[in-house]
């Protein structure tokens, strides 16, 4: 940048100067890294994001499919859907994007990821320190006596009403559903992965599901630094320090180059 040069503002960077301020950041904060990550990280693996043109609220209506109320008006619904959803992500890889976060957990660059996902790619991938905020696709709980059962990846449930081995109770998906609160252990374990980070990698999320996005904004609101990696633009755009307008994987590719 040219001493005459001033960016009006921190998105007037351009691309490649996105990725040097990025790729700085995540070296000089070396160990204070962490991410924040939405479906958009795992589109590239075939998995449908929630929101934006193909996303999966534009075809199916949340209330009828992801809301406790919906699970007791129509199980056999609720259960034939998440079943779809499990069969598509049994067939996922996990993105080069995945891979990179579980290689620099290994390397001691990240701490860890805060997910809202629950596909599970980022297990796969070899991350560690994953804290599902929304809990596990492959995870289910009796809805009598509450004992949870991990699936194991790519394991759907035969039946159409799964039932509890313990009491013969109706299973659900242990996912957190709309109007349900947040697992308190995983939001504890969430807010102290935010609150060690310096720099949190924000990938792949539309920044709208409460309290989730109060996460990073709270960071960014404490002065640390954001670098948003995706093709939109979000709320959480204008709290970052960085923005690199790009798909996760090709985003990773570059800093990947980068930082190690
Ligand atoms: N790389 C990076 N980002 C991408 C990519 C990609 N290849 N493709 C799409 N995106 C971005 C989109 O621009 C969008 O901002 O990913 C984001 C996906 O947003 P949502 O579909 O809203 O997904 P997410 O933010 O994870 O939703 C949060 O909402 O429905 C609930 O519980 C569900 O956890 C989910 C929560």
């Amino acid at each position: 940048m040219g001493e005459s040069e001033v960016y009006e503002d921190f998105h007037d960077i351009p691309e490649n100067d996105a990725y040097e301020e990025a790729s700085k950041l995540i070296k000089n904060h070396k160990g204070k890294v962490i991410a924040f990550t939405g479906s958009g990280i795992s589109a590239e693996a075939g998995i449908p994001t929630f929101r934006g043109k193909d996303g999966l609220w534009n075809k199916y209506k949340p209330e009828e499919l992801a809301t406790p109320e919906a699970f007791r008006r129509d199980p056999r619904k609720v259960w034939e859907w998440y079943k779809w959803r499990m069969k598509k992500i049994a067939k996922a890889e996990p993105t080069l994007a995945h891979k990179v976060l579980a290689k620099w957990e290994e390397r001691g660059i990240i701490l860890g990821i805060v997910t809202q996902n629950v596909d599970g790619l980022h297990q796969r991938a070899g991350s560690k320190e994953v804290v599902e905020l929304h809990g596990s696709i492959w995870r289910v709980r009796c809805t009598r006596c509450g004992k949870e059962y991990n699936l194991g990846f790519g394991n759907v449930p035969e039946e159409d009403l799964p039932k509890c081995k313990e009491c013969g109770g109706l299973l659900r998906p242990a996912v957190v559903w709309f109007h349900e609160p947040l697992p308190a252990r995983n939001w504890m374990m969430a807010e102290s992965l935010f609150n060690e980070a310096e720099v949190i990698l924000v990938v792949g999320t539309s920044g709208l599901v409460y309290p989730a996005a109060s996460l990073p904004v709270n960071a960014a609101v404490q002065g640390k630094a954001l670098i948003e990696i995706n093709p939109e633009d979000t709320p959480l755009t204008s709290l970052s320090r960085v923005k690199i307008k790009a798909k996760a994987s090709e985003a990773f590719k570059k800093l990947e180059e980068m930082v190690s």
